[in-house]
């Protein structure tokens, strides 16, 4: 892969910059099951710790009834904004081996389930879908309804679809766009002749 010049004032891929979590989608428009095999692929090919591939998703579009299924479990929050979606996904991850569920199956299994659905989002921006994930639903209501054995937890939802608003236009409680300064993440780097 060809190492790209980059600015001084770093600009990032559109797939990036304009992701934001919309608090209204267009009730309108349809994922259809194309886009969705899309965004599977996109989730099977991220990478993950010792390749365990922890991850498991529960697909529901807006009409079938697993999105009804779905939509049942939604805290009173979420269920303002994340039906008219076209798309529900509950993420899940192996945390437990399947006959000692007690047992880690791998400490890594909910930073790989997180690095999955990522690459889901940044995958449906590429196809024009916005995305919003959550963790405003009953998981332990989401695990019974699908019948999720003990070893793998229900981590978070994701709404996709495509916004009805602008970033930043809606607000919401709990989800401030403002974001930390570069140089508050940064722990440790020599920063003195540039490039
Ligand atoms: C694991 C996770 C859980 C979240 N839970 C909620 C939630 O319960 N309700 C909500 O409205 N947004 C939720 N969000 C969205 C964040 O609030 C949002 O990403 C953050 O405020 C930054 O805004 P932005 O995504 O528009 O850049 C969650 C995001 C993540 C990654």
């Amino acid at each position: 892969m060809a190492v790209c010049d980059v600015t001084s004032d770093p600009v990032l891929h559109p797939a990036l910059s304009e992701r934001f979590s919309p608090v209204g989608f267009r009730p309108d428009v349809v994922m259809t099951h194309e886009h969705v095999d899309v965004l599977l692929e996109a989730a099977r090919l991220a990478p993950s710790a010792g390749n365990s591939q922890p991850w498991g998703f529960v697909v529901g579009r807006r009409g079938d009834a697993v999105h009804e299924r779905l939509v049942r479990h939604l805290a009173r929050s979420s269920s303002a904004w994340a039906p008219p979606a076209s798309t529900l996904v509950a993420n899940l991850t192996q945390v437990g081996v399947e006959d000692a569920p007690d047992w880690e199956y791998s400490e890594f299994s909910r930073y790989d389930l997180g690095q999955a659905v990522a690459h889901m989002c940044v995958q449906a921006l590429a196809l024009g879908f916005d995305s919003h994930q959550f963790r405003a639903f009953d998981r332990e209501g989401v695990s019974a309804e699908f019948g999720v054995p003990a070893h793998i937890e229900v981590v978070s939802m994701t709404a996709f679809g495509v916004a009805d608003h602008g970033p930043g236009e809606v607000s919401s409680p709990g989800t401030s766009r403002e974001r930390r300064s570069r140089g508050a993440i940064t722990w440790a780097r020599e920063v003195g002749e540039r490039s």
